[in-house]
């Protein structure tokens, strides 16, 4: 049997209070896709750190094609052979593409000259063809969209010759249709030899592009399993250690509307919208990426300027492109960019909840501490936190518990209009089903509910009502007897010969 490709023996490593990873081994073999699954908070992360440099381990040895080595450093994995495609890309936003593969590694020719750029260039795009041909090495990166400047990080582990590539919840910006690239590009990767370790809590790309995964629970290695001899139930089992039952879907509808919109648009993004919410409804917004859904949601919560339309609530106008103003009218938006919007990772979880709503915790200019941890504790445990302590750094929690931190901040707000956009994103199975439920609680308290969600048995789980939005218009209104996946796709996707009525 060949040496395995990586392979890392009784990783252990502590944080003040918490055992993130405890006598963990891991092995991965040469050319195989292998998947790092666990809740939010299980150590998947940890691992990658360990495993890339950027946050050695306590213990645990790592050798890659049986040699044993030391990485203390970033560039310890990078001799190795060990490349990691991280979820917040680790690009420079100003340099070309070329540039960015190239950075740090100072291109040498023969007797160490140094090379030209035409000639990173010419290497750069014979590295993209065999992965996009499309992707300019000469254009800024920031031109590019996600999807291909993850391909341009691959390509930079390439021209590093990784043998390894690990990717950590590489498609959480990501359509379905540049997923199925990535899936092919693993593919690829995998028949060259070169073995990835794939990290998401997406059952079916788990499925879809995995051979074997290990599975962690609190920090601990629970089971190694094929995964053709699994089902994503078992799976999930095994995560989370106990059933996690999807409940059906209860109503709380009323027929009292809180916030109507009528005819908001923006240039083309977003046209004539008109839509009605009512009282403990929960309205969900369907749509193909870029179909208008998140800029609908932005217009609302008063972050960009309507060129028509108006917002009211309760009947009265909300002054438009003025965030606060929606805030004093009770609208709270739960963005898609979770991490870029205004955390602030040395703060603690109580202090980045008060960020939009400090007024409520200040008396005399005073911060009424008492009064803000006690009421953020509250929501914290019913989002299930963990670790369950809202004094701690939001920088220290894994990515899962840092979004539910940040979806709490509109729930100790004076929020009764939640809209949420991609609410479960990089969420575990567990703490799915808690947000659902929280949703629902919120709606039976007679709050009123906007989701958009590219997932369609979310949408369909939690929805009374479904619009649909394509190309910046709202096509169809989906009473409860009509959600399913064939009726939302139908009006979903473009008909270019069809006239939309
Ligand atoms: N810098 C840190 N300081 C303190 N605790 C930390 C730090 N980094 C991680 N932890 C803790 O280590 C544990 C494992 O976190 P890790 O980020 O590895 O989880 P994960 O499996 O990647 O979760 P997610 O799916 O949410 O990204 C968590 O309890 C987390 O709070
Ligand atoms: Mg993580």
């Amino acid at each position: 049997m060949p040496p395995d490709r990586l392979s890392i023996t009784g990783a252990t490593k502590t944080y003040p209070g918490i055992v993130a990873l405890d006598d963990v081994t891991f092995r991965v073999a040469p050319g195989e896709v292998h998947g790092l699954l666990g809740e939010n908070g299980a150590g998947k992360s940890t691992m990658l750190n360990i495993l890339s440099g950027v946050r050695p381990g306590d213990t645990g040895e790592i050798a890659v094609d049986g040699t044993p080595l030391t990485v203390r450093t970033p560039l310890d994995a990078r001799a190795a052979g060990i490349a990691m495609i991280h979820q917040e890309l680790q690009l420079v936003p100003e340099l070309t593409v070329a540039q960015n593969i190239f950075l740090g590694r100072p291109l040498t020719g023969l007797g160490g000259v140094l090379v030209r750029r035409q000639e990173q260039e010419r290497r750069a795009r014979a590295v993209l063809a065999g992965l996009d041909p499309t992707i300019d090495p000469s254009v800024k990166i920031n031109t590019l969209k996600v999807a291909q400047q993850q391909i341009v990080e691959i390509a930079r582990a390439l021209i590093d010759e990784a043998r390894v590539i690990a990717m950590d919840e590489p498609t959480s910006s990501l359509t379905p249709a540049e997923f199925e690239n990535l899936a092919t590009l693993i593919a690829d990767l995998s028949a060259r030899g070169v073995s990835v370790i794939y990290v998401s809590h997406k059952m079916d790309e788990v499925f879809r592009v995995c051979d074997r995964a290990t599975i962690l629970r609190d920090g601990k290695r629970v089971a190694v399993v094929t995964i053709a001899d699994e089902t994503e139930d078992s799976i999930v089992a095994r995560m989370v250690g106990r059933e996690v039952l999807s409940a059906a879907h209860v109503s709380h509808a009323t027929a009292d509307p809180v916030l109507t919109v009528q005819g908001l648009s923006r240039g083309t993004a977003v046209m004539d919208a008109d839509l009605t919410l009512h009282a403990g409804e929960v309205l969900g917004i369907s749509g193909l990426v870029g179909a208008g859904r998140t800029e609908l949601l932005r217009l609302i919560a008063g972050i960009d300027r309507p060129t028509a339309g108006e917002v009211r609530v309760r009947g009265k106008a909300v002054r438009p492109n003025d965030p606060r103003a929606a805030i004093r009218a009770g609208i709270g938006l739960v963005p898609e960019e979770r991490k870029k919007e205004g955390i602030v990772h040395a703060r603690s979880v109580a202090s980045n909840m008060a960020l939009p709503t400090m007024g409520t915790y200040t008396r005399g200019g005073l911060l009424r501490h008492g009064r803000l941890h006690a009421r953020s504790q509250e929501v914290m445990s019913d989002l299930r936190l963990r670790p369950l302590n809202v004094r701690q750094p939001i920088g220290t929690f894994s990515g899962g518990n840092q979004q539910k931190a940040i979806i709490g901040r509109w729930l100790a707000a004076a929020t009764r209009i939640f809209l949420f956009d991609e609410p479960t994103r990089g969420i575990d199975v567990g703490a799915k089903s808690e947000i659902y439920d929280l949703i629902e609680k919120l709606a039976s308290q007679g709050n009123a509910i906007l989701v958009v969600s590219s997932e369609m048995p979310e949408i369909i789980r939690l929805s009374d009502r479904v619009l649909v939005m394509r190309e910046g218009r709202i096509v169809a209104d989906l009473g409860q007897d009509r959600i399913s996946e064939t009726d939302i796709a139908f009006h979903a996707i473009p008909r270019k010969e069809q006239a939309t009525a």
